[in-house]
C-alpha cells in the first residue's frame, strides 16, 4: 500500500519552494519506484480570508489516521496581521498531532558559503532539537484591559516534567545511536528558576542513564555566543521551543541561510511533519528567487523518515552538487531562479 503524504504549500513562497519539493518527490516516485501517494491541501492565508476557515475540522484526525507525514511550506501573510491561520495550521498541527520533537539539522556543505573566517565542513555539523509541544508556545494567556494605560498581558511559559524528559532521552538516544559524543543542554535557569530549573534537574536524571555521552550545560546567551566562536564544539543542542525557534535561525546563517535549512517535527511512530525552517518572506514571493533547498532538503528528511534512506541520501547529494556547482539562487551567491534549481537537483536525480 502507498504511503500518503499531504502536501500544504501555505503562503508566499511556501508555494513556490514546496511546488519543486513535490516535483522531486514525483520523479523519485517514477525513478525509484516509491510507493507514495501525494495529496494536496489548501490551508493558507487565501483560503483563510477566502472563507474563514484555517485548519479544517476533523483535519488533525484525518492527518493522523491517512497520512503517514506532512510536507508543509510556510504560514504568514501581510493581510492576516493577527497570524491566526498560521498559529492554527501550523502550532496546530504540531500541538495537535503531538510532534514534541523538532529537529534542525546544522550541515554546512560548501565551506563557501559560512560565514565564518576558516571553517571547514568539519565544524558545523550539528543538530539542534528543539521541544515543540511546550514552553512560550502553548498559548496561555491573554491581555487584560486591551489598549489602556494599565494593560496587563500574560503569556506563560508552561513546562512538564513529562515533556521536558523526553525531548532530552530523544536527544541523548539520537547522540548515542548515531556515536555522537557530545550532548549539550541550554536554558535559562538562573533566570527562570521554576520552569527552566525543572530542565536542569530532569537533566541531572538523564545524563545519568548516558554515561558515554559527554552531557553539558550552557545558559541560552553563552551558547548563542559559543555557536558563533566555535560551532565545532557542538554535536547535539537541545533545549525549549522559543530558544530552539531563535537558535535554529543562527544555526541556519552558520551554513548560508534559511534558503537551506530543513527541519523536521517528530513524534515517533506516528505522523510528522517536514518543513523548511524558513517562513513565508513575502518580500520575496511570486518572483522566482527564493531557494528551494531548504524544501527540497526537508522532503529528503520526510523520505529517511519513511523509510527509503537511499532516496533520501539522493536528494541531500543532488543538493550538494548544486552548491558545489553554484547552480543556486541569489541568496547562495547564484543566478538561478526557484524553479531552475529545482529542475537541476531533479535532472541531476
Ligand atoms: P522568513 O524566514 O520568511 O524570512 C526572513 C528572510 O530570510 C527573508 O527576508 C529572506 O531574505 C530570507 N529567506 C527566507 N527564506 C528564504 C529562501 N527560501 N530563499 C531565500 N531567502 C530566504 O521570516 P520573517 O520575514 O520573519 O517572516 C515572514 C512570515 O513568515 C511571517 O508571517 C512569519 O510569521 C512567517 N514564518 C513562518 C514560518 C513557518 O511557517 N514555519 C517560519 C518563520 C516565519
Ligand atoms: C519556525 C517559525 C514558527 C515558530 C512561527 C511561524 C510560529 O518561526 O518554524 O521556526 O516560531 O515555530
Ligand atoms: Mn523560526
Amino acid at each position: 500500500m502507498a504511503q500518503r503524504i499531504a502536501i500544504i504549500s501555505g503562503d508566499g513562497i511556501g508555494v513556490e519552494v514546496i511546488r519543486e519539493a513535490q516535483r522531486v518527490l514525483e520523479r523519485l516516485i517514477v525513478s525509484r519506484r516509491l510507493a507514495l501517494e501525494l495529496v494536496l491541501f489548501d490551508w493558507g492565508a487565501e483560503k483563510y480570508l477566502r472563507e474563514g476557515i484555517s485548519l479544517p475540522a476533523g483535519a488533525l484526525q484525518m492527518l493522523s489516521r491517512e497520512f503517514a507525514a506532512i510536507l508543509i511550506g510556510a504560514l504568514g501573510d501581510p493581510r492576516v496581521p493577527s497570524n491566526q491561520h498560521a498559529v492554527d495550521i501550523l502550532l496546530g498541527i504540531r500541538f495537535g498531532l503531538d510532534l514534541y520533537v523538532s529537529q534542525r539539522p546544522v550541515k554546512l556543505y560548501d565551506a563557501r558559503l559560512c560565514p565564518l573566517k576558516g571553517r571547514s565542513e568539519r565544524d558545523v555539523n550539528l543538530i539542534i532539537f528543539r521541544e515543540n509541544t511546550e514552553g512560550a508556545y502553548v498559548g496561555m494567556g491573554g491581555n487584560l484591559k486591551p489598549g489602556m494605560d494599565d494593560e496587563v498581558a500574560i503569556q506563560e511559559d508552561l513546562n512538564t516534567r513529562r515533556g521536558v524528559e523526553r525531548i532530552l532521552v530523544y536527544a541523548f538516544e539520537y547522540a548515542n545511536n548515531r556515536g555522537l559524543k557530545r550532548v549539550c543542554m541550554s536554558d535559562k535557569s538562573n533566570a527562570m528558576p521554576s520552569g527552566h530549573g525543572l530542565w536542569q534537574r530532569v537533566f541531572q536524571e538523564v545524563r545519568a542513564r548516558y554515561p558515554q555521552v559527554e552531557a553539558r550545560h550552557l545558559y541560552i546567551d553563552t551558547l548563542a555566543m559559543e555557536l558563533l566562536r566555535d560551532p565545532a564544539q557542538f554535536d547535539v543542542i537541545v533545549t525549549c521551543n522559543m530558544f530552539g525557534d531563535i537558535l535554529s535561525d543562527l544555526g541556519a546563517q552558520l551554513v548560508g541561510g534559511l534558503g537551506i535549512a530543513p527541519s523536521a517535527n517528530i513524534h515517533p511512530g506516528r505522523t510528522s511533519m517536514f518543513e523548511p525552517v524558513h517562513g513565508s518572506a513575502p518580500s520575496l514571493a511570486g518572483k522566482n528567487r527564493a531557494n528551494p533547498m531548504a524544501a527540497i532538503l526537508a522532503a529528503g528528511m520526510m523520505l529517511e523518515y519513511l523509510g527509503h534512506a537511499g532516496a533520501a541520501r539522493d536528494v541531500e547529494s543532488a543538493v550538494v552538487e548544486a552548491i558545489r556547482q553554484e547552480r543556486t539562487t541569489p541568496d547562495l551567491g547564484g543566478s538561478l531562479g526557484t524553479h531552475e534549481v529545482g529542475e537541476w537537483i531533479r535532472n541531476r536525480l
